[in-house]
């Protein structure tokens, strides 16, 4: 039967991006707000990265062709050697597969493993694009309100099983957390193991900001927790350790077991990603390790300005490029994107909260990565401003 003009229920559940709403509008504003709203940094990435260094690297001959569709061998192997001496175990180039940014690597294994019906049990707040790319396949996204609780010291059991049912077949965790900058202990990280163990669970671990960790202590690793290498799938992204977003290249990273079944849906999704591209993050790996010192450095420092400054309820960014207060108190139940259109008037933009799960919609992302250190200071005090107007309850 023809279902002309209709689109996919699946297609359709996902979600439009808040972000096109807010920028169209600030077409209409006497001066562009400050752009906190987007995960993004304003670093230019490291020398070697840089697109005309990564040209020079083209093969002479065929510099325009297809190339391997699991990703160069030059490239994989330097992954692994750069998980390796991060002290993540077991990683040759053969657990590698080079995808389209980390979205791409989590849309992939999601369609390794999962079924229609399936559950996911999905750690909020969360990074957006997770929840659809899961309903997107027939899945289910199953929100578990786990950071908050996390931060307490509530053991990662008792968060997680109460959602546990027997369509649960995996879980996605990400530490340090996008949106709220949570970090979680090694202990914590364990704690998680054994419980993906004892459900008998895939993990989708997302290392994208595994190395911007605040307070210096190493990142723990969920692949290495007993009985876990086999179940985890490890994502990285250029985007946010090297500042390529705009090159796309990502890592799925994981036993071949399955990793062989992803390629071949990778190869069918995109083939392979551009080729410059993945010379530019070979560079970035192979050279980016000064850089990363220094970008961390730099956040790790506007990190405790926003933590100092901003006069709002928010547990500190321990680690990512966010901090993600809960306005509950100031908003006085006035709609969150109400003032957020307030907000880009008063000039600063920021991220509603209910694009990072359904308990959350008096919150707000703010990332402190995308434009410089003064920018940042200048934005805090609009903030600052804007929440004393709705604390005196003053309109605009
Ligand atoms: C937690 C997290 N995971 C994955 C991604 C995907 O990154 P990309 O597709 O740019 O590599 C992002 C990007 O914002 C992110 O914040």
């Amino acid at each position: 039967m023809p279902k002309f003009p209709l689109s996919s229920a699946n297609a359709n559940s996902l979600r439009p991006s808040v972000f096109s709403t807010l920028t169209a509008q600030f077409k209409l504003l006497p001066a562009p707000p400050i752009p906190l709203q987007l995960g993004d940094t304003y670093r230019e990435p490291c020398a070697a990265a840089h697109i005309d260094r990564a040209a020079q690297k083209l093969p002479k001959t065929k510099a325009y062709a297809y190339s391997n569709p699991w990703g160069l061998e030059e490239l994989r192997t330097a992954v692994a050697q750069r998980c390796t001496n991060d002290g993540l175990l077991g990683v040759g180039a053969d657990n590698v597969q080079v995808t389209a940014g980390g979205s791409q690597a989590i849309n992939v294994v999601l369609q390794t493993w999962l079924q229609p019906g399936d559950e996911v049990l999905v750690c909020a707040p969360y990074w957006p694009l997770i929840k659809g790319m899961i309903t997107s396949l027939g899945a289910i996204p199953v929100e578990v309100p786990f950071y908050p609780g996390i931060r307490q010291g509530v053991p990662v059991a008792q968060l997680l099983q109460p959602f546990v049912t027997e369509r649960t077949v995996a879980l996605y965790l990400c530490t340090p957390n996008n949106p709220c900058g949570t970090v979680l202990s090694a202990a914590q990280v364990a704690e998680v193991g054994v419980f993906a163990v004892k459900n008998d669970l895939w993990t989708i671990s997302d290392e994208a900001y595994h190395h911007y960790i605040y307070d210096d202590t190493p990142h723990p690793w969920l692949a290495n927790e007993p009985g876990m290498a086999a179940r985890t799938a490890s994502i990285f992204t250029t985007s946010k350790s090297y500042a390529l977003a705009g090159m796309r290249t990502g890592f799925l990273v994981g036993d071949t077991a399955w990793l062989d079944v992803s390629r071949r849906v990778s190869t069918h999704q995109i083939y392979g990603v551009p080729v410059i591209c993945q010379y530019a993050a070979l560079g970035a790996i192979q050279e980016g390790g000064p850089w990363i010192a220094e970008t961390k450095a730099a956040y790790k420092r506007v990190a405790k300005i926003v933590r100092d400054s901003l006069q709002a309820d928010f547990g500190n960014a321990d680690g990512g490029g966010y901090v993600f207060p809960d306005f509950t108190k100031e908003l006085n139940g006035k709609p969150m994107i109400t003032w957020i259109q307030e907000l880009l008037r008063e000039g600063v933009c920021i991220s509603p909260g209910d694009a990072f799960g359904k308990d959350f919609e008096n919150f707000a992302r703010i990332c402190f990565t995308s434009v410089p250190e003064d920018q940042v200071v200048l934005a805090v005090e609009r903030l600052n401003k804007s929440l004393d107007r709705l604390r005196a309850g003053r309109a605009l």
